[in-house]
């Protein structure tokens, strides 16, 4: 046992971090008093660490791999069995440029236009509608846009199920019960479509551009030279278009923080990027999604008068790093100016992992996200009007990932400079 390091006590941590959620890590950490602890989860002893020098270990490859971290019930619904998140190594980085080929700007621009395109069609439908729910519409705009531009034939009358499947295999990863086995089942059902799309497309049936993630996956070489086995490319193709539709989450939270935070809309009224863009990342600092990460010890070291063993199953915590006041002068208050004249490293800001990409495991999409929130913002603020009626606004921090209850319910809504009442009374 390392005598120096705070341990938790309890005999099994799950109902804890069923009960505590997003803050588990964080609970403990500050009343530790430190950047790490100890405790047993399904019968085995961790450690949990926050903090940026504890992402700077964490993402040490020489110290840390992913074979072996992630349990097979994350596998069967968010990841995909032995993706791209389980690898280590040099098939890892191979796999990986393989990816970051696809989110480069000119994919994070087009994304972003299609995405502003997308929300602006929707606007005649939602003049006449009583009400929409935001969260609802994003998934299938999201759902829309990254099969249009991987290349994946979609069907007007198939997008609400698609996009409902998608986001079902992002719920089911902090759950147990229901929404784990709706998880699987949409996993099921996507990797049976997407693979059959991979089929057409090699033996010619299904055209698509070179260059397009379609293509890509289709056609991607391993090391040895052997293209994927179709099922391995269905879920590594998946591993781009669901995470695209998961970002409905963010889109809903900013919609959340103008409406807390309506002092902003002036500023953000000129359409400026970099005005966007600090909004957008306060959005994914403030607001909970991911909350932490799970990595092997891959060979003993000591740091911080700690002991890893290898083989240990260690968290980092991604909530806790992106409120640690160590980094961020008032953590809990909303306020993208901190944005303004940031210089982050790679190991602070951490919503969708740390490190360098094209190294480690951390998101290549990022570029991908912040774009199509930006697009969207500027849809929210500078494109329509609506008013936001009463409604349950509240997000559990317990609930694994989490949403504002309501979804955001918006009505009344309005083209921006266009008045439709003349229009009608012609
Ligand atoms: C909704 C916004 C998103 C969030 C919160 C998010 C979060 C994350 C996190 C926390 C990781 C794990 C990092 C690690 O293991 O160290 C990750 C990995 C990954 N993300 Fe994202 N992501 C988002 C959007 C995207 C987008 C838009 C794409 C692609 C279009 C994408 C593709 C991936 C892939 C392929 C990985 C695995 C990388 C690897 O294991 O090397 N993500 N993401």
């Amino acid at each position: 046992m390392n005598e120096q390091v705070p341990q938790d006590q309890s005999l099994d941590i799950s109902l804890d971090l069923m009960r505590e959620g997003y803050l588990f890590i964080k609970n403990r950490v500050d009343r530790f008093q430190s950047d790490l602890f100890e405790a047993r989860f399904l019968g085995q002893k961790i450690i949990c660490m926050s903090g940026e020098e504890a992402a700077k270990v964490f993402y040490d490859p020489e110290r840390f791999q992913r074979n072996g971290a992630a349990p097979k019930r994350i596998q069967e619904t968010l990841f995909g069995v032995n993706a791209v998140q389980t690898m280590d190594g040099e098939a890892h980085i191979h796999r990986k440029l393989l990816f970051l080929s696809l989110m480069t700007p000119p994919h994070q621009k087009r994304l972003a236009e299609l995405a502003m395109k997308q929300w602006q069609a929707s606007i005649s439908k939602w003049e006449v509608a009583d009400q929409i729910i935001l969260f609802e519409e994003a998934k299938e705009i999201l759902c829309q846009i990254a099969c249009h531009w991987a290349g994946v034939p979609l069907q007007e009358s198939e997008v609400k199920e698609r996009a409902k499947d998608f986001y079902a295999m992002v719920d089911a990863f902090g759950a147990v019960g229901p929404r784990h086995w709706k998880g699987r089942i949409a996993r099921n059902i996507t990797e049976e479509w997407i693979k059959t799309v991979i089929e057409d497309v090699r033996a010619g049936k299904q055209k698509t551009e070179e260059g397009s993630a379609l293509y890509e996956m289709a056609f991607h070489r391993q090391l040895d030279g052997r293209l994927l086995d179709p099922q391995m490319a269905a879920v590594e193709l998946i591993n781009v278009l669901r995470p695209i539709v998961a970002i409905a989450t963010f889109i809903t939270f900013t919609a959340l923080a103008l409406h807390e935070h309506p002092e902003y809309k002036e500023r953000l009224r000129s359409g400026n990027s970099h005005d966007l863009e600090m909004f957008v990342q306060e959005v994914r600092r403030y607001y909970p999604f991911a909350p932490f990460l799970g990595a092997r010890v891959r060979k003993d070291f000591t740091w911080n008068q700690c002991e890893f063993k290898k083989g240990m199953l260690v968290f980092l915590d991604i909530y806790g790093t992106n409120h640690d006041p160590r980094l961020w002068e008032k953590p809990n208050e909303f306020r993208p100016e901190r944005f303004q004249e940031w210089k982050g490293s790679l190991f602070d800001f951490i919503p969708q992992g740390g490190g360098d990409p094209a190294k480690g495991h951390r998101c290549p999409g990022e570029g991908i996200t912040v774009e199509i929130m930006k697009a969207s913002l500027d849809f929210l603020v500078n494109k329509i009007e609506f008013e936001v009626p009463d409604q349950d606004l509240n997000y559990s921090l317990a609930k694994m990932p989490t949403l504002p209850e309501s979804g955001f319910v918006m009505c009344n809504i309005r083209r921006k400079g266009f008045d439709t009442r003349i229009i009608r009374n012609e």
